[in-house]
């Protein structure tokens, strides 16, 4: 068991029945994610903010000093795992559209209700009109019921405001939420979420306005480290998906692509090839697309909450894209339009039962491999000595009932950087 040199012990979370450390290899693919790093009769000791040891218990109490005032909670034999990471989160909205949920339910399509003026374009609208306290409460509020769920860390999204000046009202958002709230955010800049309505004649003109206006900006006040592009059929082509993502590649962003959800486009082929972080939904990815993946780095963000909010049959290929070597994560993509939900779990029982994904390639994929998806791999998604002490004490005492006891909270005690942050 690998520790780290002598510090003080502030926190200890002892009689843990089934501790998932992750420790092992990132990221996780094939066989590989169904490695666990499970210790039984497990404990972790905390330093600060970071993990000194996590593994046997005899083992770890050899390690402790204990601080003055040191926090000492027992799991009772129930399940301990890293935090959650959701690599693919919207938080960054004024209103929620239930109403166009139920016109789905009652038969219209997600991209009907987009043409007619619906959809992201109604999001922006809302957007523009509501003060930026109001916005940065509405999403706190999203933050604060993902942490319930045992979310320590997110990846988010602007996209909702497709102006130079509320794109970066949406990502200064985004900046004092991770510098003001417990949860650590990181931001991706989605000004190609969507054409707004003042360019609808003009769509080639908003694509120069991205490259030329926004990622300047974003760029100059280093609001993202990440840039999105939503590439549809109907919204930005491969073509123009490329100019957007290389023009951010030179300003210094990552690469992420909202690829092949609705129709396959060669949106997975293109995130391989300019080296994409992550190339996310991927329902309709093509066979030359896995085999592209598989031989890259770009985290395959599966979104299943998606497809199931939206009242959809298809999948992802997850079984194929695991056994051809894919790297899968998982994630809500939490939004007011496709996917309304903070729940992480609950699409962790969707992967089980619409990717056929175990509850060990599950928790693989919103740890390692989601770690690596927000280019995190290097020190989050696992417990071991030096890294961040984000985790969760599970009300169940077997990890198996992650997916299984399905669309409800299991999250008993949620710990960030080294602090209680729900239940105790
Ligand atoms: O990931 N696909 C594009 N963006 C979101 C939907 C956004 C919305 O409808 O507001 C998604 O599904
Ligand atoms: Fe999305």
């Amino acid at each position: 068991m690998a520790t780290s040199k002598k510090k003080k012990t502030t926190l200890v979370i002892k009689n843990i029945g089934q501790l998932v450390t992750m420790q092992g290899p990132v990221p996780r693919r094939g066989r590989d994610m169904s490695e666990i790093g499970l210790v039984t009769d497990g404990a972790v000791a905390v330093s600060g903010d970071e993990i000194m040891a996590a593994g046997k218990a005899d083992d770890v109490s050899r390690e402790i000093e204990p601080a003055e005032n040191c926090v000492v909670l027992s799991a009772d034999n129930r399940v301990v795992t890293p935090g959650l990471i959701d690599p693919h989160t919207h938080p960054i909205f004024a209103r929620t559209r239930e109403l166009e949920f139920e016109m789905r339910v009652m038969g219209k399509s997600y991209m009907d209700i987009a043409r007619a003026g619906g959809g992201i374009r109604a999001s922006v609208r809302h957007l523009r009109e509501m003060e930026e306290d109001k916005l940065y409460a509405r999403a706190k509020k999203t933050l604060d019921t993902l942490m319930s769920y045992g979310v320590t860390s997110i990846e988010a999204k602007s996209g909702y405001g497709l102006s130079t000046d509320s794109e970066i009202k949406s990502l200064e958002i985004i900046k004092k939420l991770n510098e003001q709230e417990a949860m650590d955010l990181y931001p991706t800049f989605l000004g190609a979420h969507e054409v707004p309505d003042e360019y609808r004649e003009r769509h080639e003109a908003y694509v120069d306005l991205v490259i030329d206006k926004m990622i300047p900006a974003v760029a100059e006040k280093k609001l993202a480290l990440f840039c999105d592009v939503f590439c549809e059929e109907g919204v930005f082509t491969v073509e123009e998906s490329r100019r957007i993502l290389e023009a951010a590649q030179k300003a210094g962003m990552k690469a992420k692509l909202h690829a092949d959800e609705l129709k396959s486009t060669g949106g997975a082929e293109l995130a391989a090839e300019i080296g994409a972080v992550s190339a996310d939904h991927l329902v309709c990815i093509s066979e030359k697309g896995i085999d592209l993946l598989a031989a890259s780095k770009t985290v395959a963000v599966l979104l299943p909450g998606t497809s199931f909010a939206l009242g959809l049959e298809s999948a992802a290929p997850a079984r194929k894209m695991i056994e051809k070597g894919v790297i899968i994560a998982l994630s809500t993509d939490c939004n007011p339009g496709s996917s309304m939900t903070e729940s992480l779990p609950m699409i962790i029982s969707l992967a089980a039962l619409k990717l056929k994904m175990t509850a060990a390639e599950s928790l693989s994929a919103v740890t390692v491999n989601a770690a690596c998806a927000i280019d995190q791999g290097e020190r989050l998604g696992r417990l071991e000595p030096g890294l961040p002490a984000d985790m969760v004490i599970w009300d169940m005492d077997d990890y198996r009932e992650l997916p299984y006891h399905y669309g409800v909270n299991l999250a008993d005690v949620v710990i960030k950087r080294g602090k209680v942050v729900v239940g105790e």
